[in-house]
């Protein structure tokens, strides 16, 4: 999923991931998983796929003093993108239930949104999902989340059901959203149209200098 040109990668998820995971969650989520979830996750759940994002670039391209989130407690685990040290900016994961991809998280570090990052990590479950056997994607998504329903409806996700008061922090209720069947010739087509224009809009991104 890596590529050599950009100063950002999507690798599988690490138990040394969760402490800069949970991190990302809690800028992201107003309901979060507790760090033992992840740690489940990761080492007995044989259903579950988890990946990171990592950035070698020191900061996001953009002006981000509006952020609320202060960058201490999102500096992250620091590892290596083509050799750099680098940090984790975003996560994303599913679980293979039968024939279906079930997107159970997707979060991008509050300064580094809307460039086209998230967008990139659900086109890598998509992907994942397809070489695992998933026949569909499938996630939950609150009704008032417009970024989120954006993007999933770029990329043809469709309402086909609701979870009445599903959220319990506001009895907000969840759209249930799936995609069309993956292998779809039009859906593939889709899929590796917009990779194309993705990975353009990547390649122009300039932020600062690795440190
Ligand atoms: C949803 C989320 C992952 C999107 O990540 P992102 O990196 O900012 O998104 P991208 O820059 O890749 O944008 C991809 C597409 O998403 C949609 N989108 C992203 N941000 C948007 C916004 N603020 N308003 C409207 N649409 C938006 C657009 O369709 C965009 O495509 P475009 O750039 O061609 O217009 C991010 O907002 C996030 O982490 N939110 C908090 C966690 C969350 O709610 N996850 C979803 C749970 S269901």
């Amino acid at each position: 999923m890596s590529q050599p040109a950009l100063p950002f990668v999507i690798e599988p998820m690490t138990l040394a991931d969760i402490p800069a995971v949970a991190a990302i969650e809690r800028a992201s989520y107003s309901l979060t998983w507790p760090i033992r979830a992840f740690d489940y996750e990761l080492r007995h759940n044989t259903l579950a796929h988890y990946y990171v994002l990592r950035t070698s670039l020191a900061h996001p391209p953009t002006d981000t003093s509006s952020s609320t989130v202060p960058p201490e407690t999102l500096s992250g685990q620091r590892s290596a993108v083509s050799g750099q040290s680098s940090t984790l900016i975003g996560l994303a994961g599913f679980w293979l239930m039968a024939d279906e991809a079930h997107i159970s998280t997707i979060a991008v570090h509050p300064d580094w949104r809307g460039l086209g990052l998230g967008e990139w990590l659900l086109l890598a479950l998509l992907e994942a999902g397809q070489v695992l056997g998933a026949e569909t994607a499938t996630l939950e998504v609150r009704p008032s989340n417009e970024p989120a329903l954006a993007l999933y409806q770029k990329y043809q996700f469709e309402e086909v059901g609701r979870r009445p008061r599903y959220y319990s922090d506001n009895d907000e209720d969840a759209l249930i959203f799936t995609t069309p069947p993956l292998a779809l010739p039009d859906y593939q087509a889709m899929l590796a149209q917009r990779k194309i224009a993705l990975f353009e809009r990547l390649l122009k991104i300039e932020g600062n200098k690795p440190e």
